[in-house]
């Protein structure tokens, strides 16, 4: 069905795919800084390529943030969805309970009809807590799942609106002023080349494990996140992007 579907922004998608090397590439109308209903497309476009690409037995990764929340709230049974599980990428990164990953894992299993496994570490973990919660037989079990994902579903977000929101210390700012932070996923933080300047310490998913995983998603919409989306891609490790309009135009731009 989706793939029947004619995109108004077929040409714009496959420029955007030529020149961010990717595989796929998904437009909808608008500007998400805008509108609130064009994360709602994005989200819809999401779980409709989901749909698609989902099989028996699989494990989907996600991640935090409003566009993940919004994905969540979009979901629809999906066939396949009975025998798969959702899980967290990564463990808590300061985020409101709303937008944690395991919130959104919990609601897409429910609204998908899927299972889930959610993944119980504070957030942020210390040097001592990191090391001995991954020696935790139940941490270890579901971390296994994680590793082992062959979707992931996560955003990009602009690094000092998400230090922020997470309420990063005066210290963590710094570091991220020093590093010219840019970009924010699964809580790395990367500089306009697309370089780590700064990691929150949590158990889960590293950004080196996307290349394993057959389906890498990126939901990241609105103007405001196109610096972002161009230094998070830098990196290449995914490599599916669903964006807005008003992004995609600035991206071909830069
Ligand atoms: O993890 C958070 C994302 O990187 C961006 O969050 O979807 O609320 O903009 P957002």
């Amino acid at each position: 069905e989706f793939m029947n579907e004619i995109s108004e922004f077929r040409v714009l998608e496959s420029q955007i795919k030529d020149k961010l090397q990717l595989e796929h590439v998904i437009i909808v109308a608008g500007n998400s800084d805008n509108q609130p209903s064009v994360k709602q497309e994005l989200g819809k476009a999401c779980v409709q390529f989901l749909s698609t690409i989902i099989t028996s037995e699989q494990t989907i990764a996600v991640t935090g943030g409003t566009s993940m929340a919004e994905v969540a709230n979009q979901m629809k049974p999906i066939e396949h969805a009975a025998s798969c599980t959702f899980v967290p990428a990564r463990g808590g990164l300061g985020e409101q309970v709303e937008n944690q990953a395991n919130s959104i894992c919990a609601q897409m299993a429910k609204k998908g009809k899927g299972n889930y496994r959610m993944l119980y570490v504070p957030d942020p973990l210390s040097e001592e807590t990191y090391h001995s919660i991954i020696e935790e037989p139940a941490i270890k079990d579901i971390l296994e799942l994680i590793h082992d994902a062959k979707i992931v579903l996560h955003s990009i977000g602009d690094a000092f609106t998400m230090a922020k929101r997470r309420k990063a210390s005066e210290q963590v700012l710094n570091e991220l002023r020093r590093g010219n932070a840019v970009s924010e996923a699964f809580g790395y933080y990367l500089n306009e080349q697309g370089e780590v300047v700064y990691k929150v310490r949590t158990v889960g998913m590293q950004l080196e494990e996307l290349e394993k995983a057959q389906y890498v998603v990126a939901v990241a919409g609105g103007t405001s996140k196109v610096k972002a989306i161009q230094s998070y891609f830098k990196q290449g490790k995914s490599n599916v992007l669903i964006t807005d309009e008003a992004a995609a135009q600035e991206l071909l731009k830069g």
